[in-house]
């Protein structure tokens, strides 16, 4: 254990900065050293919006200049989709461990380039799924692990919310860089469908979607297909009332997490049922997720632990995003290899 602190440098001034920059400041192992923007004036407006009192963060005008800056040891990633593989491999280069927002790259490919090139520079890198760093999913696996519920047989998982046609720029890029449903809210989905079989690889899936008129998906439903009738179905889009659940069905009851992707003021909420009578609910105390994840990643580069999120996670993640979205296209079943 180290009581030292990881310089983290920040890639870009996004709109998830809201969240991400107040977890880098008080995230107890962290400090937020530099911030870049490619456009003059944006990175020094998004530290005084989201981080007003840190005094000394460096400001750069582009992302190289960042990277080479020696004093900055990670960086987070919270550039366009169809930004982040490229990015991800220039800041390993620069010897930087990487938090990468979420999807890591479009395409596998990218990810085996990620993966060979952290080895190479023996650096860390991770997926931001922040919110797989809720205390709320590790309940849930205590409560499968206990065998409450039995063998898990089937998962539910919806992520959905209305979008303000002002907002449906934010999806209009085309799927093949980064646009669309899938990659912006469907990786979720997937990713927390998936969390109940563990690491196992689901063997085929069968998606549909309806598109924009930009040709963007703006809704999807599709079912992983685990093997031996083990099922997990997804469904998320931007047409709906919201909601940020899943649900996971055994052979003796079945558990629910009520908000997962949770905003921070709401309170997680976890219940479950046995066919032997029990009911339970439980109310988590709040958390921030997205501080937890900082804090883990700090934690791994600090100590040179693994991050709790493997390239191979990420590696699967986008190989079945790129399988659903080939199902869609082409209204077939795609086995996963
Ligand atoms: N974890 C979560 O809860 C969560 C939530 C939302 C999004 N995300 C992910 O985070 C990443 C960023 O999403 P975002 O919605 O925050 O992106 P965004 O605001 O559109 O920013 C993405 C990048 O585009 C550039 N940019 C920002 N505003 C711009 C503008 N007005 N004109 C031109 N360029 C601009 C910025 O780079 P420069 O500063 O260098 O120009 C920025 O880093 C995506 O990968 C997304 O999937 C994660």
């Amino acid at each position: 254990m180290t009581d030292q602190k990881l310089r983290w440098g920040i890639l870009g001034a996004a709109r998830i900065n809201q969240q991400l920059m107040p977890a880098i400041v008080s995230a107890k192992n962290s400090e937020l050293v530099a911030i870049a923007s490619r456009r003059p004036g944006a990175a020094a407006e998004t530290l005084s919006q989201y981080a007003p009192k840190q005094k000394n963060v460096k400001i750069y005008d582009n992302p190289e200049s960042l990277l080479l800056d020696k004093e900055i040891q990670a960086v987070y990633i919270p550039l366009a989709n169809n930004e982040h593989a490229q990015w991800v491999i220039r800041a390993i280069e620069h010897g930087k461990h990487v938090l990468c927002e979420k999807p890591m790259a479009l395409t596998v490919n990218d990810i085996d380039a990620i993966k060979l090139a952290a080895e190479k520079h023996n650096v860390k890198v991770m997926e931001g799924f922040m919110y797989r760093f809720h205390p709320q999913h590790a309940k849930v696996k205590e409560i499968i692990d206990s065998d409450l519920i039995g063998e898990v047989r089937s998962v539910r998982s919806c992520f959905s919310y209305m979008m303000q046609p002002a907002r449906l720029y934010r999806i209009a890029n085309s799927i093949e860089n980064g646009g669309g449903a899938m990659w912006d809210i469907g990786c979720y989905a997937i990713h927390a469908a998936r969390l109940p079989f563990y690491d196992t690889s689901p063997l085929a899936v069968s998606a549909m979607a309806k598109h924009s008129d930009s040709g963007a998906d703006i809704s999807c439903n599709g079912i992983l297909d685990f093997g031996e009738g083990r099922y997990a179905h997804f469904d998320f889009g931007f047409e709906h009332a919201r909601r940020a659940e899943y649900e996971i069905i055994g052979t003796k009851g079945g558990i629910k997490c009520h908000n997962v992707w949770a905003k921070q003021a709401e309170t997680p909420i976890i219940s479950w049922w046995t066919e032997a009578g029990q009911q339970e609910q439980e109310l988590l105390p709040l958390a921030n997720h997205f501080c937890l994840e900082i804090e883990h990643f700090s934690h791994c580069v600090l100590n040179d632990t693994k991050p709790a999120l493997s390239l191979e996670d990420a590696k699967l993640n986008c190989l079945i995003i790129n399988s659903a979205l080939q199902s869609i296209n082409t209204g077939q079943q795609i086995n996963i290899s």
